[in-house]
């Protein structure tokens, strides 16, 4: 058994306990006190804080994401710091009004439909064992046959909180999706997960129409924002536009596309615009941030959420503002891998849940 010291977060004083074999980040998010935090992997920097007192263990963080001038000046990634002694941190812990946060826990569960809606695009649904409470467009830590874990947002709807959507898009090499589940996970198997993690979800204080902007298997957590505000309009309380870009290379990588069609035919507030970036395609092609830069060349008083591979996250940024959007009604979720971690470029410096 790890030996366990004590995490004071400053400035609220709260005291909790910490194993040492355990990021500070963990402790915190299970002990429902709210740091803030992205990839979880030492990646991206949003996590970083003072340690005001005491020594941790760096642990896995890039080079890029804590420079060494962090360390001297006594920073650290919590989601990859383990303390060596009792810590006291500084916590950038506040919280937008409006928004519940729900404790980091642990569940198990059974995967009921494993396909392949696209090329290399797994669909898993996991029924889970017990419900686990989370805002929609955020992501669960899926644990690895081998003991490692990574991210994948949530497609599926918080209203169904027993059953988890993901959308796994295959990475060449990849320990999780060729090592294990484009290799061996099939339908039935049993599986562990902990969640629900991240600050990329729909802020329903923000009274505003929505542009959502997803590349790839990015669509995960925005259909997941979709169909919540698809039900606050069913009870009567959604008013606003919503438009979706979802941006592939090829038209066999629309996966959802008949089913965002048809939802798109339901429902007047909302538009759905693929954009096919590498062949013809019966529709508009290019890339996403040049789709939103002809259809939005002014964005304000719009709030966007864009998710996907980091290099389009970074230019439909960009584009959202140029188009005079300002980056308080902009959140973003980079899909970081352990290249992006080793090779550095994409870091995301501020916290973004405080607007
Ligand atoms: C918050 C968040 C949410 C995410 N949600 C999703 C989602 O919903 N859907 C989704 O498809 N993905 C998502 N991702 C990405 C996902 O977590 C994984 O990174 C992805 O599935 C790749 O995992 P892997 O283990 O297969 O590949 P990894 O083993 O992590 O490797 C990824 C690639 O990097 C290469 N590589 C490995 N190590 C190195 C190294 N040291 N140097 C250079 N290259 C290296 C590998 O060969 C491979 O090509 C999310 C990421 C984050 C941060
Ligand atoms: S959340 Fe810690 S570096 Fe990204």
């Amino acid at each position: 058994m790890s030996e366990t010291f004590t995490v004071t977060v400053e400035p609220l004083g709260t005291e909790l306990n910490c194993r040492a074999d355990q990021t500070v980040l963990d402790a915190c998010l299970r002990n429902g006190v709210w740091l803030p935090h992205a990839c979880t992997h030492g990646t991206c920097g949003t996590c970083k804080a003072e340690v005001l007192d005491g020594e941790v263990d760096f642990g896995d963080a890039s080079p890029y994401a804590l420079l060494e001038s962090d360390r001297d000046d006594g920073f650290a990634l919590m989601c990859v710091a383990k303390p060596k002694e009792d810590i006291v941190i500084e916590g950038d812990i506040e919280l937008e009004e409006g928004i519940e946060i729900y404790p980091v826990r642990d569940f198990s569960g059974t995967v009921t439909v494993l396909d392949e809606p696209a090329p290399n695009v797994k669909r898993l649904v996991i029924e889970l064992t017990e419900p686990m409470p989370f805002n929609p467009g955020q992501y669960v830590q899926l644990n690895l046959p081998g003991g490692d874990n990574r991210p994948y947002s949530i497609a599926s709807t918080p209203s169904d909180p027993s059953r988890i959507e993901l959308h796994i898009k295959r990475s060449e090499g990849g320990a999780a999706t060729d090592g294990w589940i484009f290799k061996d996970l099939a339908a039935g198997d049993a599986v562990t997960l902990s969640g629900p993690y991240g600050q990329f979800f729909f802020h329903p204080t923000k009274d505003k129409p929505l542009i959502l902007l997803g590349s790839g298997t990015g669509l995960a957590p925005l259909k997941s924002i979709l169909q919540h505000v698809a039900e606050l309009d069913d009870e009567g309380e959604w008013e606003h536009d919503v438009v979706l870009f979802h941006g592939v290379a090829t038209g066999a990588d629309l996966y959802e596309h008949d089913w965002l069609t048809e939802f798109a035919d339901e429902r007047d507030w909302f538009s759905y615009r693929p954009a096919v970036s590498r062949e013809e395609f019966d529709g508009r092609q290019g890339r996403v941030p040049q789709l939103l830069a002809e259809d939005f060349p002014r964005a304000g008083g719009n709030s966007a959420y864009i998710c996907g591979n980091p290099a389009m996250v970074e230019d439909t940024m960009k584009a959202l503002m140029q188009a005079r959007l300002f980056p308080r009604d902009i959140y973003r979720e980079d899909f970081f891998d352990s290249a992006d971690r080793a090779e550095g470029g994409h870091v995301v410096r501020s916290p973004l849940i405080k607007r």
